[in-house]
């Protein structure tokens, strides 16, 4: 984070009630970003993400020759002018900022050009391992220099092969990368996973005009694609973004009778693993107004709070929930019988070690929590004090603990509480919003 650091104060509420309309999906604002910028012709993003991670992917594409304007109606309208599949060689690196997504998904357009572009990141950034895209493209042909598999990356693109390639990690980003990189490439790129994750990079290849096949495969999935298919512009409505709704579900979870309308909500069945485990945990959730929107599932929610009972995140889930899990384990103690997370390493390597920072800002609130290597175990019954927090420089830790906050015994003030905006700038203010006192 670039910015000054700031403090924010959050005060224990009564209940939660009234209506939230998140930004645009942070998955999907990258993934038409990207596509929009190598399609041909004009795309309109409608609902674009109003975070500093969605803005990176917008900044790099422009460093590439893509023009786009955000249009000043309030609606944060993107309209992109596609270029088509060759981009122009940057005058300057590529900033990613703070967003992992950007570096690793846009690796895999960069590798298809026929320049050498170099990928930069802010701190907690140039910490994260790039190894995972660096392999697999390399093998498809590109040459890719790095500080030993961390940023900065330094990557000349050319003749890309099609490759059959089996993923190691569960990893959304890694998939999209590769199938990015396929479009430049001779003939036809194979993607297995073993751990289905998050099909945005599919759904929006096919939204963009981009033929490819899918198949389950057990637990997984596979997909194939061809290299030197052009890609259409679209006009878009982005569904709002459901890892942030998480945080305002996870406060109305807290108090029984809380009440919340989130309307045009992303409901992608591959991201909507935390409504069902809200629902097993005692929070009552209807959807109406179900509808497709290119590819992609959007539905209103009505949530009223209920006895919060537990939960065990685990195997499969644990991927599926990567993003929530930060919030779930930061109202874990409320719960009756607590949340243990397990087979979650993914989270020690993501904007911050959020198992590491999860357990401290926990006890630092006066909760009992068992730390692992891969989770943690929360008892539930416990009550938390308010307390001097710290963000770790990432957004869902600084969001996480206002929501535990709401229902803590005196005031919390969270450090660094500006992180919030690389996904969700206007956070804070709804919350405050939405609390009644
Ligand atoms: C994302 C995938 C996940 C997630 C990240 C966004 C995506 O990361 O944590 O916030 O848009 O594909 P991994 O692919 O590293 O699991």
């Amino acid at each position: 984070m670039t910015n000054a650091q700031s403090e924010a104060v959050v005060r224990p509420a009564r209940t939660v009630r009234g209506s939230v309309q998140l930004p645009g999906d942070k998955s999907i604002c990258h993934r038409y970003a990207m596509l929009a910028g190598i399609a041909d012709g004009p795309s309109r993003l409608e609902n674009y993400s109003t975070g500093a991670d969605c803005a990176s992917t917008l900044g790099c594409m422009r460093a590439m020759g893509v023009s786009w304007d955000r249009k000043a109606d309030g609606q944060n309208v993107i309209e992109v002018q596609g270029r088509g599949l060759a981009l122009a060689a940057p005058k300057t690196s590529l900033d990613c900022g703070n967003s992992g997504s950007t570096m690793r998904m846009l690796s895999g357009i960069v590798a298809g050009q026929s320049f050498t572009g170099e990928m930069i990141g802010d701190e907690s950034l140039s910490r994260r391992p790039m190894e995972r895209v660096i392999k697999p493209l390399t093998a498809m042909g590109a040459k890719i220099e790095s500080q030993q598999g961390k940023p900065p990356l330094r990557i000349t693109g050319g003749s890309l092969k099609g490759i059959d390639y089996k993923m190691p990690v569960a990893s959304a980003q890694v998939k999209s990368c590769l199938l990015l990189a396929a479009l430049f490439a001779d003939g036809e790129t194979r993607v297995e996973e073993s751990i289905r994750t998050r099909d945005h990079g599919e759904v929006a290849l096919r939204a963009f005009g981009v033929q490819l096949q899918r198949k389950h495969m057990g637990g997984g999935s596979e997909v194939r694609i061809r290299g030197g298919q052009r890609l259409r512009g679209i006009d878009a409505r982005v569904p709002g973004d459901l890892s942030s709704a998480a945080f305002f579900l996870c406060a109305a979870a807290l108090f029984p009778d809380s009440q919340l309308t989130v309307p045009n909500l992303l409901m992608n069945p591959t991201r909507a693993r935390l409504l069902d485990i809200l629902m097993q945990m005692g929070l009552r959730i209807s959807v109406t107004q179900l509808e497709e929107i290119h590819g992609e599932m959007v539905g209103s929610l009505q949530v009223e709070g209920g006895q919060l009972k537990g939960a065990i995140i685990a195997g499969a889930d644990s991927a599926a929930l990567i993003d929530e899990i930060p919030v779930l384990a930061a109202i874990a103690p409320f719960t009756e019988h607590g949340i243990e997370v397990r087979d979650a390493r993914e989270l020690r390597i993501k904007e911050s070690d959020r198992i590491s920072a999860v357990a401290t800002n926990l006890r630092k609130m006066g909760a009992q929590v068992d730390e692992r290597e891969d989770g943690l175990k929360i008892p539930g019954g416990q009550s938390l004090n308010g307390a001097e927090l710290e963000s770790f420089g990432d957004h869902r830790i600084a969001m996480a603990f206002a929501v535990a906050a709401l229902k803590a015994e005196g005031e919390t003030a969270i450090q660094g509480a500006e992180a919030a905006a690389i996904s969700y700038p206007e956070f804070f203010d709804k919350l405050e919003d939405l609390s009644t006192r």
